[in-house]
């Protein structure tokens, strides 16, 4: 590791004009970078149980594969005494290397060297990687751990987050970005993180916020910590902001580097893929799914089951597990492919969609379309959660997004419908009439226009007013409604869904489609951009 370079000669030592002198006056240098932070600095970092900068890059990268760009770099600010301390590297270590073996573009804020805050040639730094990034098709992950805009710097510093967020929306869709927030994110610097790809926080020591305790305190009287308002938990569970709540920065970094094993260096090609011809035989694990359906449309199962059951080895990384929960959106591989999950869970809210889950899987649909990942999608819906909470935030909007993202879509959509497919829903969850190129029910699927209760309450409102045992006539109606309308049968002599398949051959199912589908081609109209609803 560079922090472990043997300490070099004190300048005054060295004798500059001779080549020796030269070699050692670099390594001078680069030990002053290497140790830009003072021991203080450091030791407060480790204290708090994060790494330092160069730390976090060792343990991010395959050993001895970074390469720093700027090292020497210094800054140009005069006033408030910034001209006297110009450390090394700015407060920023930027370069490239590989992880599993592949390009990636890293930059890691240095929270022992002025907070982390971003000043000129701070954000110069971090704009030449990304562009680096850009030119050269690889992902860029940043590693934020800062005190926001260098204050004494000024609207230079502002001017170079918006150099990086303009970058940040450049290299949407073309490359995958993705943010390890390992300390403060305040203010619009937290805009950064936003545009990209994923974002990933670390339990109790990362916070992201516009505005902090102390401002809220002062304009709305609210009192809250720092880890209520933006800690990890917080932006797992509740705002959506986060895709996963890391334990510590060793998990955060595990997990990104998951992620990337998932996705490919750039829009143009494809994710990694390993040899790995699926057996096509029903196996005793793949019979399992035959008895996973409850009798009772009411009873839940968990459909983890599901996805593990047609997933390579079971290996499944989930995004966003802690938000949104009625709504299972992740990575894994089917014959060594990668793929992209999106599936109701039964197990929350009855797999319902409300405004989060939309907006979770449509996020999540675009990214896989933007990275050439294909989608398979799980459904068992009842519907769009009602309520005037749904409806004031926006559901019709912001459910549309959904529609919107699976519409737009060129890569292989696969659907299979295991249980309720009912009303808009069943056109939302990936269905034929959006684009969805192999549609496949189990017998247990129920599409209709809503479920039987409701249906028959409507249908036989009058009927069942004058009957003189309402709740006998009602339950006849519903058997009569289940046996005609809510099968799979119905959408399967109209082409809806492509075969009607037992449970236990959804893996060999899944994996015929995916072979028959890996030369899609599907294109668009030309247009300069949708409108996708915001
Ligand atoms: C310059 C900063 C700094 C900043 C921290 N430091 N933030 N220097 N500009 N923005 C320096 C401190 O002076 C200190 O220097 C060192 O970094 C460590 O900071 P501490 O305060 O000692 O650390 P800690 O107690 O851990 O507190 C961390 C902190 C706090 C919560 C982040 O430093 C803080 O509140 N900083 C200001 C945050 C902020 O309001 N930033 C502006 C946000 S608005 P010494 O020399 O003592 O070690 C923004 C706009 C972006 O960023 C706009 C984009 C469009």
């Amino acid at each position: 590791m560079a922090t472990q370079a043997p300490e070099p000669l004190p300048a005054a030592e060295i004798d500059i004009h001779t080549t020796a002198g030269k070699l050692a006056d670099l390594e001078r240098r680069r030990y002053e970078a290497v140790h830009a932070g003072s021991a203080r600095a450091v030791e407060k970092q480790h204290a708090k149980g994060k790494m330092t900068a160069r730390e976090r890059i060792d343990a991010f990268l395959d050993e001895g594969s970074f390469v720093e760009f700027d090292e020497l770099a210094q800054h140009r600010a005069y006033g408030f005494g910034v001209e006297k301390n110009r450390p090394y590297g700015d407060g920023v270590v930027t370069g490239h290397g590989t992880v599993d073996g592949r390009p990636v573009a890293v930059f890691s804020q240095d929270f022992t060297v002025a907070g982390g805050s971003l000043g000129e040639v701070f954000g110069e730094k971090i704009v030449k990687v990304m562009d680096h990034a850009l030119k050269t098709g690889c992902p860029v992950v940043g590693i934020n751990d800062s005190g926001g805009a260098r204050i004494q710097e000024g609207v230079v510093a502002l001017g170079l987050y918006a150099e990086i967020f303009k970058r940040n929306t450049h290299a949407s869709g073309v490359i995958p970005q993705i943010s390890l927030v390992m300390g403060p994110c305040a203010g619009g610097a937290v805009y950064s993180p936003a545009l990209t790809d994923f974002i990933v926080m670390v339990d109790q020591t990362s916070h992201m916020f516009i505005t902090g305790p102390d401002v809220i305190k002062t304009v709305t009287g609210e009192e809250v910590t720092f880890e209520d308002l933006g800690g990890a938990h917080t932006h797992n569970t509740k705002s959506g902001v986060a895709h996963y709540q890391a334990s510590d920065e060793q998990d955060a970094i595990e997990y990104v580097k998951a992620l990337l094993s998932y996705l490919p260096s750039n829009n143009l090609s494809d994710p990694p893929a390993y040899d790995a011809d699926a057996a096509l035989e029903i196996t005793g694990e793949d019979l399992e799914l035959d008895t996973l359906i409850p009798d009772s449309p009411n009873q839940p199962y968990d459909i983890h089951t599901v996805i593990e059951h047609v997933l390579d080895d079971g290996e499944f990384l989930e995004v966003h597990a802690l938000f949104a929960p009625n709504m299972v959106c992740g990575f894994g591989r089917v014959e060594g492919r990668s793929v992209g999950i999106v599936a109701n869970q039964p197990m929350h809210f009855a797999g319902t969609l409300d405004i989060d889950a939309s907006e979770k899987a449509a996020r999540f649909v675009r990214t896989c379309d933007a990275f050439n990942i294909p989608v398979l999608t799980f459904v068992d819906v009842p519907g769009f959660l009602p309520g005037t909470d749904q409806e004031w935030n926006g559901i019709i909007r912001r459910g549309a997004k959904l529609l919107y993202a699976y519409a737009e879509a060129t890569v292989p959509l696969v659907t299979v419908i295991t249980r309720k497919a009912y009303g808009g829903a069943y056109d939302v969850m990936g269905s034929k009439h959006l684009g969805a190129d192999i549609n496949l029910a189990w017998p247990t699927a129920q599409i209709a226009v809503m479920g039987a209760q409701g249906a028959v309450n409507i249908l036989y409102r009058r009927e069942l007013a004058a009957a003189e045992d309402p709740d006998t006539r009602r339950a006849e109606l519903i058997t009569e409604y289940e046996d005609t309308l809510a099968n799979p049968y119905i959408a399967a002599s109209r082409g809806y869904v492509d075969a009607v398949i037992k449970p236990s051959e959804t893996r060999g199912q899944v994996v015929k489609a995916l072979r028959a589908l890996r030369d899609k081609r599907k294109t668009l109209p030309p247009k300069k951009h949708g409108n996708i609803p915001l």
